[in-house]
């Protein structure tokens, strides 16, 4: 059954939000579906997304953190030309842990949101958007779990401002036509996956169709 059917869905939240969790547990609910997948993120895993980690952790010698808004958009470009849309191309459920969401979020503490939409603006719009919402301090507690290096965006004052620009960026997007879903990223795992997989069984083809 459904093994050509072509979405491309994109996961968004805070630090901290389940995002990359639930990304596995979509990916792999999909394929048992019998459906064909492909699943990536952002930073990519690229030459531009690794110049952007390298910039996020203050490396020396990478770039200034000015260059941001101008480095996730590049490595957008690199992202969908190079790995989503022949993915999409091929029949495939594209899935990206992280797409032009968080740029609108996170780049528009440094620039005007207008300005990082326009450097998003040719790029494709999702089928559909899984936006996480998250408290901040939830949020916190869970990067704090998982014993990493904390990157610049993941200090508390720094975070309540992203989750703040965050709900802007979704409102200015679903003003724009974008398909948003927003999920209760506190509620156990199960139950936002069991979300999640509602939001995406609407988009998928009844049996008759397939
Ligand atoms: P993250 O998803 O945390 O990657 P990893 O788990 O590999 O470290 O992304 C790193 C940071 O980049 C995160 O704080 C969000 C930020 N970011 C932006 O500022 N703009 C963007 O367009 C994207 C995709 C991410």
């Amino acid at each position: 059954m459904g093994s050509s059917v072509s979405l491309f869905i994109a996961l968004e939240g805070l630090d901290g939000s389940g995002t990359t969790t639930q990304s596995a547990r979509l990916a792999a609910w999909l394929r048992n579906l019998g459906h064909t997948v492909h699943t990536s993120c952002e930073p990519s895993e690229g030459p531009v997304g690794q110049l952007i980690r390298a910039s996020l952790r203050q490396k020396p010698g990478s770039p200034d953190r000015s260059t941001l808004p101008w480095l996730f958009s590049a490595d957008r470009a690199d992202h969908l030309y190079r790995d989503i849309e022949p993915a999409l191309a091929a029949g495939t459920i594209a899935i990206t842990d992280r797409y032009a969401p968080s740029s609108l979020a996170y780049q528009s503490m440094e620039i005007p949101m207008d300005q990082v939409y326009v450097l998003n603006a040719t790029f494709r719009v999702p089928d559909l958007v899984l936006f996480h919402e998250l408290d901040v301090d939830v949020a916190l507690s869970r990067i704090g779990s998982r014993g990493e290096a904390r990157e610049i965006f993941e200090h508390r004052s720094q975070l309540a401002r992203v989750a703040k620009h965050y709900r802007e960026a979704m409102a200015y997007l679903d003003a724009r036509g974008w398909p948003i879903t927003t999920l209760d990223a506190s509620l156990p795992i199960e139950d936002v996956t069991l979300a999640i997989q509602a939001a995406v069984t609407a988009l998928l083809p009844t049996s008759s169709e397939a």
